[in-house]
């Protein structure tokens, strides 16, 4: 079980940070060249290279999908130089690779770590999702509640009308219906093409990305990544695995999932203490995306720790001649 006294999340954060600054590196080399896989395997190797100089006995459980599907950051892979503590990682070293090949907004690296044994071992599978910002009481909203029934109960939690609520949504034919129903509520609707890692974050911003809830599926290993960072940030997150196929259901009984019907809270997602880090590649909301200055590369990331709530933004330049 988790080992809180040698999880330094203190002293390990600046290095989170310095792991998600060199992907997004990496990868702002191939904004807008509508190549996703050499985006995303630039940030890959950056990501790898700079988690192996962190003093950490580290095991990927989110990461480029099974060993036989990725060559690098494959689900079980031990990370970290093998000094210091047990810690599992997830990770998406290039959240968003269409947004960064068609250089449109909101792709970020992004990686996560906690004690050993506290992340839920998600399958490459999809997981219905529901997210809500910091302040309101416990299940407010709810993954039995319609479409509909969560605009509603928002809004009289918030005290405005339902018209007065942005509700994030991926834009796929899978999310036809419930759009349609959130249309006839009169609520706004923020629809993105990709990246919900993102569209979970805005909500714990509100005031300052205008959206009070995500909905939909998504990818599950996105998910537990949402998780951690609304762990962070404050905010209510529930998850629930869906499958499509016997494939998919072999996979979640191989990552130990027992329960297909579960509905995960944002605090079983991710068990206990837990450092985020997220570096913008493309402009979004929550951060800059990363840019050439002269001879300088310029990141920005926000760097959290759930155990005290503390939320950073760092600036970082690097000169890249
Ligand atoms: P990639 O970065 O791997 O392209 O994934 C982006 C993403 O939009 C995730 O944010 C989201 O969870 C998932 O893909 C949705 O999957 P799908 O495109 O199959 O609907």
């Amino acid at each position: 079980m988790a080992d809180k006294q040698v999880f330094q999340d203190r002293m390990l954060s600046l290095g989170l940070a310095r792991v998600s600054e060199a992907a997004a590196i990496a990868s702002a080399k191939w904004i807008g060249r509508g190549d996703e896989k050499a985006a995303d395997q630039a940030a890959v190797n950056a990501m790898r290279e700079q988690l192996n100089l962190l003093d950490i006995k580290g095991v990927v459980v989110i990461g480029e999908g099974e060993r036989d599907e990725a060559p690098m950051l494959y689900i079980g892979e031990e990370v970290g130089s093998g000094d210091g503590p047990g810690v599992d990682i997830a990770l998406d070293p290039l959240e968003g690779t269409t947004l960064t090949a068609k250089d449109m907004p909101n792709a970020l690296t992004v990686i996560a770590m906690a004690p050993r044994g506290t992340m839920l071992h998600a399958p490459d599978v999809y997981m219905d999702k529901l997210a809500i910002g910091p302040g309101y009481p416990v299940d407010t909203v709810t993954m039995d509640m319609s479409p509909k029934e969560r605009v509603e109960a928002l809004a009289k939690a918030k005290g405005c009308s339902t018209e007065q609520i942005t509700v994030c949504v991926l834009e796929r034919p899978r999310h036809e219906d419930m759009i349609a129903e959130l249309r006839g509520t009169g609520c706004a609707l923020r629809l993105i093409t990709d990246g919900d890692v993102a569209g979970v974050m805005h909500t714990a911003e509100a005031e300052k990305t205008g959206i009070d809830m995500y909905m939909g599926s998504g990818g599950a290993p996105e998910g537990v990544l949402g998780a951690a960072a609304l762990k962070c940030m404050g905010g209510q997150m529930y998850g629930r695995l869906t499958f499509r196929n016997d494939d998919e259901r072999g996979r979640a009984s191989k990552a130990g999932i027992t329960d297909f019907d579960k509905i995960y809270t944002r605090d079983e997602l991710v068990t206990d203490d837990v450092i985020f880090a997220a570096t913008g590649v493309t402009d979004g909301s929550i951060v800059s995306g990363a840019r050439r200055d002269g001879d300088f590369m310029e990141t920005e990331t926000i760097l959290m720790r759930s155990r005290t709530g503390s939320v950073r933004r760092i600036q970082y330049r690097q000169n890249n001649n």
